[in-house]
């Protein structure tokens, strides 16, 4: 049998990026002698392995034809006559297709290496269309690697738009598609995974709810960018230029949903478009089944956001509302993401990428007043029950009121 390095740690090392983890192909080899020399099965009838010691994956060299839809429509081949060559045309695209022996002798039969150079993402033969999950990758790959100049292939882009009509991609699960985005939202540049989503057609199937927004104007004194898509994604673009987590870059994505319903002659303004997001927003997390703290943030944000860019001019009763809301007494952390996202959605305006948003600190501080009232007082008083809460909240608002009345002298 001969074993070679697939896959992207061998397209990692020739961009000179470090490899985590690596993935081996085998040829020549049968499942009995895998099983043999120690390996241990991944699947009952899916021909990968694990490394007795490294734990590392083994795949005996396979070719697969799609027998239906979605995911599970597959047949796999695997057997020791399957050629390197042959389980490689059926990857996803040419810089993922190229395999390397133990010295690093190079086997590139679809010319990865040519466009790791021409920085291109190129399919490398029909056989793409087989896993849907791929128009979602090769928008992934774009986003991790736009630094470097990388674009998608015009005829890649193209058979990305076909497989976005065909129907294919409702087919694929909650599950990958979220493991896709949710690394994606996490890649240097994420915006770009929307964008190339959107220039295939796959996000108006995916996100129809985001894909609204392309073409809907803003107020421009606001949003000199005008139009509230790409509003959108530059949020996502400062959300990772501030290194900002999932919780925030999602909620960064779907904040301003309520806009892509604003009936044309209400345009350019967007009257309540926070509490009228707050249905989509709910539908797009629940479509790929995002994580709690994802959903609640995004939520948060949708329904919020306004108050945050307004936070100075709040009432005190308007703010301890705000701070109520997010139950800043247990939950700091989530009030912390909330403000960065304000902020983000500040600065994702054209030519305002550096303004300065004192709301910030000034809504931190609120937070740090509210949480300074002591209970032990009015416990010491003899309140308790819903009492105990009504007497909090009327020292809370005291409290506010002395902070903002400081705040502004
Ligand atoms: N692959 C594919 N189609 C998929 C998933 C994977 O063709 N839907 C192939 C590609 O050759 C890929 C390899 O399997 O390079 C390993 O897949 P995976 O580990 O998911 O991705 P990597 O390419 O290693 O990339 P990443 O750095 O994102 O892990």
């Amino acid at each position: 049998m001969q074993i070679y390095k697939v896959g992207g740690a061998v397209r990692d090392r020739l961009l000179g990026k470090p490899v985590t983890d690596i993935d081996w192909v085998v040829v020549g080899a049968t499942t009995e002698e895998m099983l043999a020399k120690g390996f241990r099965p991944v699947g009952a009838d899916f021909p990968v392995f694990l490394h007795p010691k490294s734990g590392e994956e083994y795949a005996l060299a396979r070719t697969e034809r799609k027998s239906g839809r979605g995911y599970g429509g597959f047949t796999f081949h695997a057997s020791p006559e399957v050629t390197l060559e042959e389980d490689l045309i059926r990857r996803d695209l040419t810089i993922n297709a190229m395999a390397e022996d133990d010295e690093q002798n190079l086997t590139d039969p679809y010319h990865g290496q040519r466009d790791l150079e021409d920085r291109v993402l190129r399919h490398v033969s029909p056989a793409f269309a087989e896993d849907p999950l791929r128009v979602l990758r090769v928008a992934r790959f774009a986003a991790r690697y736009a630094e470097l100049g990388f674009k998608v292939a015009p005829e890649t882009l193209e058979l990305m738009r076909q497989l976005s009509e065909s129907g294919e991609l409702e087919a694929l699960t909650a599950e990958r598609s979220w493991k896709e985005i949710s690394r994606a939202l996490m890649e240097e540049q994420p915006q770009v995974f929307i964008q190339v989503l959107r220039d295939c057609g796959a996000l108006k199937v995916l996100m129809p709810e985001v894909d609204a927004l392309f073409g809907v104007p803003q107020p421009e004194a606001h949003h000199p960018e005008i139009d509230s898509g790409i509003h959108t994604l530059s949020v996502l673009e400062q959300s990772a230029l501030h290194k900002q987590p999932l919780t925030v870059r999602w909620a960064c994505l779907l904040h301003d949903l309520g806009k892509g319903l604003t009936p044309e002659e209400e345009w350019p303004r967007h009257i309540a478009h926070e509490h009228k997001g707050l249905k989509l927003i709910k539908a797009v997390n629940e479509r790929f089944k995002a994580p709690k703290d994802c959903q609640e943030l995004a939520l948060l944000v949708g329904q919020y956001h306004t108050h945050g860019h307004r936070a100075l001019e709040l009432k005190a009763s308007t703010l301890l509302e705000l701070l109520q809301s997010f139950d800043v007494y247990r939950r700091p952390q989530r009030f912390e993401e909330f403000i960065v996202a304000c902020e983000m959605d500040a600065r994702g305006r054209k030519g305002l990428e550096q303004r300065s948003y004192p709301q910030a600190d000034y809504l931190r501080g609120a937070a740090d007043v509210a949480r300074g009232v002591a209970v032990q007082p009015l416990l010491e008083k003899g309140f308790k029950g819903p009492e105990l809460g009504e007497a909090l909240k009327r020292e809370r608002l005291k409290a506010l009121k002395a902070y903002k009345e400081s705040a502004s002298s």
